[in-house]
């Protein structure tokens, strides 16, 4: 799945802009800048495919990269931005929702989470969102890198703990690191296996 070309298909601002929904996809949703289009980069060995950025907020669309004619992965606008203007964030959470509840197509939902900071109120929202369209959802913790194992764990235990209060959750998380590649691989195998 991931051995051929990827290509940046487009950004997607409303839902009559969606590519057809002729293949699997998977989508990749989380707080800002919690390490989305840097993870759909790692995943694809791609440096600069999807925009990484230090600015919060950056990936405004949702933005469809196509492994091939094999399936879709989509890099979602990041959510609880407080800095951008009202009427933006209501249209994001507009878009954002009518993506998870339309697309007929989406075979799975990565949550991802700082693996520093756990699962906020944020997320929660997110995820009953995953719940109420019954979309399967998996979190995957990132920036594993910037921690240490005993942190670590008790982050795995907060997640764990906090996920049986979704019904659309899957209990096993994926440890990774955009930046040491730890859990690309393994992330990539998941994905492959959704075919
Ligand atoms: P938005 O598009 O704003 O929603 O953000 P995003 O979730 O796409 O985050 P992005 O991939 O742009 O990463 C945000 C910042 O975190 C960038 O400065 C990245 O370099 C950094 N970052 C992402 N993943 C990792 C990681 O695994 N380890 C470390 N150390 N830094 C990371
Ligand atoms: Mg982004």
């Amino acid at each position: 799945l991931f051995a051929g070309p990827v290509d940046f298909v487009k950004g997607v601002v409303a839902m009559d802009g969606l590519p057809p929904a002729d293949r699997p996809e998977v989508c990749f949703a989380g707080r800002s800048n919690v390490g989305k289009s840097s993870l759909i980069n790692a995943l694809t060995g791609r440096k600069s495919l999807a925009r990484a950025s230090n600015t919060p907020g950056r990936t405004q669309e949702i933005n469809y990269f196509a492994l091939g004619q094999h399936g879709y992965l989509v890099d979602l606008p990041g959510y609880g931005f407080a800095k951008a203007p009202v009427a933006v964030v209501a249209k994001w959470q507009a878009l954002l929702k009518n993506y998870l509840a339309g697309r007929p197509t989406l075979r799975r939902a990565f949550a991802l989470i700082d693996s520093r900071h756990g699962i906020k109120d944020v997320d929660h929202e997110i995820m009953r969102l995953l719940d109420r369209s019954a979309v399967p959802f998996q979190v995957v913790l990132t920036k594993a890198d910037k921690i240490g194992p005993r942190a670590m764990e008790a982050t795995v235990a907060q997640v764990t703990d906090e996920l049986q209060k979704h019904p659309a959750a899957y209990p096993e998380l994926v440890l990774t690191s955009s930046d040491t590649g730890r859990g690309v691989a393994a992330l990539r195998a998941i994905i492959a296996g959704l075919e």
